[in-house]
């Protein structure tokens, strides 16, 4: 990065118990329990705005949204029919597209790779990953609830075809966003004696 692409100086972080504790009980929704109400289209577009506030190498901003209403997933869900009987379990398959269904707001982020580019592929489908993990914070920070999820679709090359992904994109998953009724159970966290080596 060149100096002159810097722009103004910004706070530096201070230590926030309100952001601590909303970290520590962090917990994905299950995508099929989310209701209304979804968000406004501003908190739409601040949830996107703060979720593309996200580290990647070379500002290439290698991921592109497409945003979600519940019309045009109830479309592509009748699209997708077909091509669940085609899948390994249908029935898991054609279940499983409620997920796609039921939330009233869905962000669909593609990752969006510059082959041969001093960047690494990987270090940019990272960013997109980073960035679907961003959005739920933002979600989360606007008083949403949310699940980043994938499912068969988001292999599937007709079903690509039918979301809008070409040739050399990813899907980095659906971010489906809404309200929960009942608090999510807490799920087996890593035991970090396991994942941690410290060096001096
Ligand atoms: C890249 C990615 C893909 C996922 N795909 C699916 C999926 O296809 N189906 C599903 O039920 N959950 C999927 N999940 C969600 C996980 O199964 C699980 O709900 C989530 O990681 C829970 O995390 P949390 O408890 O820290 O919020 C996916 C998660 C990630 C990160």
């Amino acid at each position: 990065m060149s100096d002159d692409d810097l722009g103004q100086a910004l706070p530096l972080p201070v230590p926030s118990a309100e952001m601590q504790a909303r970290l520590t009980v962090r917990r994905s929704a299950p995508a099929q329990a989310l209701t209304g109400p979804g968000p406004s289209p501003a908190e739409i577009g601040r949830i996107l705005e703060l979720g593309a506030r996200t580290p990647d190498h070379g500002k290439l901003f290698p991921w592109r949204f497409v945003v979600m209403g519940a019309q045009s997933r109830a479309e592509l869900a009748a699209a997708l029919l077909p091509l669940a009987d085609r899948q390994a379990d249908p029935g898991k398959a054609r279940k499983v597209l409620s997920k796609l269904t039921a939330p009233p707001l869905s962000i669909l982020v593609v990752s969006t790779p510059v082959e041969g580019h001093k960047v690494p592929v990987w270090e940019q489908q990272l960013s997109a990953g980073a960035v679907c993990m961003n959005l739920e914070h933002a979600a989360n920070a606007l008083g949403y609830a949310a699940s980043w999820i994938t499912d068969w679709y988001s292999y599937d090359p007709q079903a690509l075809a039918l979301l809008g992904v070409a040739e050399g994109e990813q899907v980095a998953g659906f971010i489906h966003v809404g309200m929960l009724a009942e608090p999510p159970l807490e799920r087996p966290r890593p035991d970090m004696a396991q994942k941690v080596v410290w060096r001096p």
